[in-house]
């Protein structure tokens, strides 16, 4: 049996009050539609449309073509109107349907598969998924005909006193035959809204004899809409907790989940531990056995195994390999790479530099476009002066390299293998391999001068 799957996204979502799209609005680094879109694929149906509306342009930009079709809505008349744009779409195709809104995006996969086993297995026209709302205001109250079917889907607006206390709602997850699709022709404007509405096909069905049911599988979690920016809050915190639920499985440690941020795309090793006010951000890699401490953002990087990062620090598009350690207070920004049991301490600055294997650079540093040895010690305040103002250059240092406190590289510049550079250089040429290199004045103690200059001016000695 064949499947399509129809996510509906054309609703202009003015109750968000922003100019953004409604289902491009992000949660967890992706987009509400990407979040929908992602148990659908699972799914492997032959076919998946998205409805959508004038951003439809800004939805291709962020989905893309692969596996799927998009028609356009060109104004929203509600949900029925915007099956009945994809039913066109559909052309001849024989099969289930499934509709999904693209604003609830923690609806899971397993529940989908699950969902069509059911319609499949009892042959209906129509099926729906339902769950128990707290607050059901905002959903379509399920009306049940008796007989273990359904009768009608009515919205807050239509629904008497009597109908109002239901809290068994619609989901917006349906799945439909060829004859329930048929039933979109007979939706007539609903009077208070002026739109279609989709669920005015349950009471089509029923008119029409056809078999028609509510499955109540799952949480109101699982299918809430997201209407307002407090929902769309309280889906990412609801996305947050089952993403670190995920890795908590998986042997990580959370010293406080509810305030780690972690996306969808991130992966964690066993026995790493997270703090709080962590965020792990795109396509970050954490290897096994890595300490993250507070207030730490990594973006995009891979960081290995056995690795420290130290509070408030900020790793980009970089890769930390094991055993290295990070932070307190770095910076690394994209195409760094920290060797090995290598480390990189307080206020240092990494951009495009690669640091070997247990070298060190543990304060106060800028390194950039940079290539450093294995063992190489970076004293204090060491700069890579790397850009001269319209080009920047590279600064090379070979293994074991010791490099003294305050020192500038004027770069390009090379200091080969074992060689010593005396703290307050400032280097402009290369350094051969097991050179000393030098390039202060030498200190020179004028004896008296102080005493002499206080006669001079009057000032008295102060006391110690
Ligand atoms: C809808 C259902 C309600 C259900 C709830 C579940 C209807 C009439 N009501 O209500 O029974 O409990 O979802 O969350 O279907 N959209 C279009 N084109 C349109 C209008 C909407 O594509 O013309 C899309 C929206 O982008 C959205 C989805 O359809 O993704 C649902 O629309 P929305 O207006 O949010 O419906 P609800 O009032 O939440
Ligand atoms: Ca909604």
């Amino acid at each position: 049996m064949k499947t399509a799957c129809i996510i509906l996204a054309a609703g202009l979502g003015k109750r968000m009050g922003s100019p953004l799209p409604k289902v491009l609005h992000r949660m967890c680094g992706t987009t509400m539609l990407e979040s929908v879109l992602s148990p659908v694929r699972k799914l492997r149906p032959d076919r998946t449309i998205i409805v959508a509306g004038r951003h439809i342009e800004a939805i291709k930009e962020t989905l893309g073509n692969e596996g799927l079709s998009y028609v356009l809505q060109k104004e929203a008349k509600g949900t029925g109107h915007a099956v009945l744009c994809a039913r066109r779409a559909l052309g001849d195709f024989q099969g289930t349907a499934v509709v999904l809104n693209g604003d609830s995006p923690l609806v899971e996969h397993e529940t989908i598969k699950k969902f069509l086993r059911l319609h499949r297995r009892d042959r209906n026209a129509l099926s729906v998924i339902s769950f128990i709302a707290k607050d059901p205001k905002d959903y379509g109250r399920i009306i049940r005909d008796g007989s273990g079917g359904i009768s009608a889907i009515i919205e807050e607006k239509d629904a008497d006193p009597l109908q109002k206390k239901i809290c068994e709602v619609n989901s917006g997850v349906y799945a439909l035959n060829g004859e329930a699709l048929l039933l979109l022709d007979a939706i007539r404007m609903n009077r208070v809204k002026g739109e279609y509405y989709l669920t005015d096909i349950v009471t089509e069905a029923a008119k029409q004899g056809l078999k028609a049911s509510a499955y109540c599988i799952g949480t109101e979690e699982e299918f809430m809409g997201v209407n307002t920016s407090e929902e769309l809050a309280r889906a990412s915190l609801l996305m947050r907790r089952r993403i670190s639920k995920k890795w908590s499985e998986k042997g990580v440690t959370f010293l406080d989940a509810d305030s780690v941020f972690i996306h969808a795309g991130v992966s964690i090793g066993r026995d790493s531990v997270i703090y709080p006010n962590v965020h792990l951000e795109g396509h970050a890699k954490i290897g096994r056995g890595t300490t993250i401490f507070p207030n730490v953002r990594i973006v995009n990087s891979q960081i290995g195994s056995g690795v420290v990062i130290k509070d408030s620090s900020l790793i980009e598009d970089s890769k930390v390999k094991d055993m290295a350690s990070v932070g307190p207070f770095a910076h690394l920004r994209p195409g760094s790479e920290v060797g090995a049991g290598a480390r990189v301490g307080n206020f240092v600055e990494l951009k495009k530099a690669v640091i070997g294997g247990e070298s060190k650079a543990s304060h106060l540093s800028y390194l950039g476009d940079t290539v450093i040895g294995r063992g190489v010690n970076i004293g204090a305040g060491t700069i890579t002066c790397n850009y001269d103002g319209v080009k920047k250059h590279r600064t090379v240092l070979g293994d074991g390299v010791f490099v003294g406190s305050d020192t500038q590289f004027v770069a390009p510049v090379k200091v080969g293998r074992g060689a010593y550079i005396g703290a307050g250089s400032t280097i402009t040429e290369d350094v051969p391999a097991g050179a000393l290199a030098l390039s202060r004045t030498r200190q020179k103690n004028i004896r008296g001068w102080a005493d002499r200059r206080r006669k001079v001016t009057g000032s008295k000695r102060k006391k110690a």
